[in-house]
């Protein structure tokens, strides 16, 4: 499947549309259509469902040490500006960027690589360098290189260092290819100019948007800023928040308190995040807002790596039970260099979206144990290891030049007591962090499918259809009367009816029947019932079925439980 061809069925039937489009739209920011608002929701309310709501207090899991509890909470968005200090987002949440001095534009420094691979200049300058033979050389001629980069390579990249300098380029192009043999990708070569050249000759790795230098890369933070109050000065400075979880830790001891759960227990939420990412792309994978789903659960240290393995497993079966196929999907452990400031251990969900490189996955959920890391930086102030470079040190809190924590913690105890072993300990938590959008854009690549079927007169035609899991379909039923008369609309308006407070029914009378099934299967539908001659003799109708097309008669008064969702 083509990434474009999902885009395009995402905007025509009304799943996604750009935000603010019609000023243009702005870049990392969607707004779900009526069809993509009941996907995102049955995303939603399945991982609410099967994570919090149906679960079993009394029962141990398979796979789990012992039975748990799991409550809800629903955060503010903006919280006490401390709230982000202590958990290290203030000082560690940032990306490393670039900026194009020809352009201006900002990119993410680890993603240069990658967008010039995409870019479409490469790819015109690919075209040029093949058209004058220069792509397959095994011995480059400079001189010939010189000449295409002052004609050809000026007019489709005029701000790029490989045509601003043809002579060092040449000189760089000769030493690779003399050694390569193989044919030149000009994204290749401007990787390998960038690693090897010089600098101040400015042939470093050239902007992705239209070749020109760019700055070095430094930090920026990705926090969205904003204000409190109407002065609006440094003191009213608040942040929208980067991620649910600490919403989840600084209520830690109201949950305690104002229920009688008891550990092990997890706390979920599902609500949106805020993050200015530097270059968001791949359609909503990664956008400036967004949602989250996120569990922190509370258990005993000694037990912690169990309940870590059994949340790595228990939601890397949850998207196979909606239906991503095992093989696109991974489970991949973090290196010790990759883990992130607070995590002793994360693994990563990954799916093979289409939009990436054969081979590649993206990240759908992180699975971190964090330690104690989060509950003790909200009680004592941000803490670091003891030995910056040795993840395994001990954490111990920031202190700031006069030996005072640098950002001082609420001083609340937020340690649990267990009456039953009169034990009292900061709890470990593990954090299944899953994106909402991320988990629906890859039900639908994974559901987005053509094939043919014979029409109304037998001739196979070209279906395009969604094999959306009914759980997560947004419209799990279609009514449709045959033909427009003979008291059909009228029978199939009342099965419509009947069904309507069970679950998304829909209702169509207009057109053709293969055309009417066919705008279903688009967009996912599992069932269309159809009313036909037939139902007017013995009050039957037919059941379709979307992805084996399969039909059946069933009493009309039976559709209910025949289709049982
Ligand atoms: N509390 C931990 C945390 O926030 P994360 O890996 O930064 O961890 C968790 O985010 C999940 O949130 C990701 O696996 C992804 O599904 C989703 N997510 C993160 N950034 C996103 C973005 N810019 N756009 C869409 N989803 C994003």
């Amino acid at each position: 499947m083509q990434m474009d061809q999902l885009v395009a069925l995402c905007r025509r039937r009304g799943f996604l549309f750009q935000s603010s489009e019609i000023y243009g739209g702005i870049q990392g920011f969607w707004d779900y259509g009526p069809l993509g608002v009941e996907l995102k929701r049955n995303v939603r309310e399945c991982w609410w469902r099967d994570m919090v709501t149906t679960h079993n207090e009394l029962e141990c899991p398979p796979g789990a040490p012992e039975p748990y509890e799991m409550v809800g909470l629903d955060c503010a968005i903006i919280m006490h500006p401390q709230v982000w200090k202590c958990s290290g987002h203030y000082d560690l949440f940032i990306d490393m960027m670039q900026m194009c001095r020809h352009c201006k534009k900002l990119v993410r420094a680890d993603q240069v690589g990658q967008m010039l691979r995409e870019s479409d200049w490469v790819q015109s300058l690919g075209a040029a360098l093949g058209a004058a033979g220069l792509d397959k050389a095994v011995r480059v001629d400079a001189a010939a290189l010189v000449k295409w980069a002052q004609g050809q390579g000026r007019k489709l990249a005029p701000g790029l260092a490989l045509v601003r300098s043809p002579a060092q380029t040449a000189q760089a192009l000769a030493a690779r290819l003399s050694q390569a043999g193989a044919p030149l990708k000009l994204a290749d070569l401007l990787d390998h100019l960038a690693a090897t050249c010089d600098d101040a000759v400015g042939l470093q790795k050239p902007c992705p948007y239209c070749g020109g230098d760019m700055t070095e890369p430094r930090p920026f933070n990705l926090m969205f800023k904003t204000t409190v109050g109407a002065l609006g000065d440094e003191d009213d400075v608040a942040f929208l928040r980067p991620e649910t979880a600490q919403g989840i830790f600084v209520n830690f001891k109201n949950v305690l308190d104002s229920t009688r759960v008891r550990i092990p227990f997890g706390i979920a939420q599902i609500g949106k995040s805020f993050r200015n990412e530097i270059t968001p792309r791949n359609f909503t994978f990664r956008s400036r807002e967004f949602e989250q789903m996120e569990i922190e659960f509370f258990c005993h240290p000694d037990s912690s790596p169990a309940w870590y393995q059994y949340w790595r497993q228990r939601r890397y079966q949850w998207y196979i039970d909606l239906g991503l196929s095992p093989q696109r999907l991974r489970l991949r452990d973090h290196s010790p260099e990759e883990l992130s400031h607070y995590s002793c251990g994360t693994a990563d969900i990954e799916y093979a979206f289409p939009f990436l490189e054969p081979g590649e996955f993206g990240e759908l959920e992180g699975v971190a144990h964090r330690g104690d890391f989060d509950l003790r930086s909200h009680m004592e102030g941000k803490l670091v290891h003891q030995d910056p470079k040795d993840p395994s040190s001990p954490l111990v809190v920031e202190l700031d030049a006069e030996g005072k924590p640098r950002h001082r913690g609420s001083g609340k105890d937020l340690s649990y007591y267990d009456d039953i072993t009169r034990q009292r300990y900061i709890p470990h938590v593990i954090e299944p962090s899953a994106g909402a959008d991320r988990a629906a854009l890859a039900f639908l690549c994974e559901a987005y499918c053509e094939d043919e079927v014979p029409d109304e007169h037998g001739k196979p035609t070209k279906r395009v259809l969604l094999r959306l899991h009914p759980r997560l379909a947004p419209i799990k039923v279609a009514v449709l009367p045959l033909v427009k008369k003979d008291g059909m609309p009228e029978v199939a308006r009342e099965i419509y009816k009947s069904l309507k407070p069970h679950m998304n029914v829909f209702y169509d009378e207009k057109g053709a029947i293969g055309r009417r099934y066919r705008r279903q299967d688009e967009i996912g539908t599992p069932y269309c019932i159809t009313v036909d001659g037939q139902t007017l003799v013995d009050g039957t109708v037919t059941i379709r079925d979307r992805d084996s097309l399969r039909q059946w008669r069933v009493k009309k008064e039976d559709c209910l439980q025949e289709l049982k969702l």
